[in-house]
């Protein structure tokens, strides 16, 4: 009932489509990304190599999921640019790290050489250091909401290193629990948790009242959830060529998957129960979240 009164009272919302394509987000988040690191980044070879990291590839779907949420709430895209920019930033890091010969050994990211092999090993190194202060930096560039950015850009950032150690590191993952619940432990802590922020930074910059901001958190966590999951599955199903880097990889070193879990077929119908747990929580957000619902089904569906 509450759900209904609420959509009614917004109707400006429900019938009004979005003037802004994934396109036209993209290219304000491309020229925001790179006037960031001009302006954080002093070292030439340094802003290079963080050049290298961060433009001219990549889906931007973390941007997207914050514009969007945004706009679901009932705030204008652009009032979400620099939480959007923040949030690339720390996913660039956390790649440019994951590909080191430490971590996952990858020569290949978003079809080209990775940074690692692109640049020297000391500076790719660097260069992820560098991305994780500049997107502290850009999220503080937002004059209304910077200590609240700052706050959620933090707590993602350690949430996905928390991850990214339990992955590569058997002897930190708690090998007493259900293996289901482990590999959905470092899923929701590796990917889930920068996804689920991305969503709620969306959120504060609407500055939404509590009941749209838990449908959104609740959304974002589900997404992120099933984006590493989709991930697993690229994997072990898509040619390299299509995923823009080596696939059939995860096994062979051993990764705790959800494929390797619970098989392909598990996995897949573990997206599809996830997407469904998407679009519930939207419901009170009504015609206003039809670019997230868009977004549930293309990222359940994605084949890179
Ligand atoms: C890949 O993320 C790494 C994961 C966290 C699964 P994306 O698939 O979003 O990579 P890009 O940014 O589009 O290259
Ligand atoms: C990456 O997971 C998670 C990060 C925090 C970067 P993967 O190692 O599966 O990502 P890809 O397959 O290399 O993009
Ligand atoms: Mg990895
Ligand atoms: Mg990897
Ligand atoms: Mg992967």
């Amino acid at each position: 009932m509450l759900a209904v009164v609420r959509a009614i009272a917004r109707p400006t919302l429900a019938h009004m489509p979005s003037p802004h394509t994934d396109d036209a987000l993209r290219a304000m988040v491309e020229s925001r990304l790179a006037r960031a690191i001009d302006s954080h980044i002093a070292v030439p070879r340094l802003a290079e190599a963080c050049r290298y990291a961060v433009l001219g590839g990549g889906k931007r779907i973390r941007p997207l999921i914050t514009m969007r949420c945004c706009e679901a709430c009932g705030g204008d895209v652009s009032r979400a640019l620099d939480g959007a920019c923040a949030v690339e930033l720390v996913h660039a890091f956390s790649l440019a790290h994951d590909d080191l010969p430490a971590l996952d050994n990858d020569d290949v990211r978003r079809g080209r050489p990775t940074l690692h092999r692109a640049f020297p090993e000391s500076l790719a190194i660097l260069a992820g250091d560098a991305l994780f202060a500049a997107a502290l930096a850009v999220a503080m560039d937002d004059p209304h909401h910077g200590p609240a950015l700052c706050a959620e850009v933090v707590g993602a950032s350690l949430a996905m290193i928390d991850g990214q150690v339990m992955d590569t590191l058997p002897e930190a993952r708690d090998d007493s629990i259900d293996p289901a619940a482990l590999v959905e432990q470092i899923h929701s802590r590796k990917t889930g948790a920068l996804i689920a922020a991305s969503a709620r930074m969306g959120a504060v910059c609407a500055d939404v009242g509590p009941e749209d901001a838990k449908a959104i958190a609740s959304w974002g966590t589900a997404i992120g959830l099933m984006f590493q999951i989709v991930d697993d599955w690229i994997d072990a199903t898509q040619p390299a060529s299509r995923a823009g880097k080596a696939t059939g990889k995860d096994q062979a070193a051993g990764k705790s998957t959800w494929v390797g879990t619970l098989g392909v077929a598990g996995a897949v119908a573990h997206v599809d129960r996830l997407a469904r747990e998407a679009n519930a929580a939207l419901h009170g957000l009504g015609d206003g979240a039809a670019n997230l619902r868009r977004m549930t089904s293309e990222l359940a569906g994605r084949r890179h």
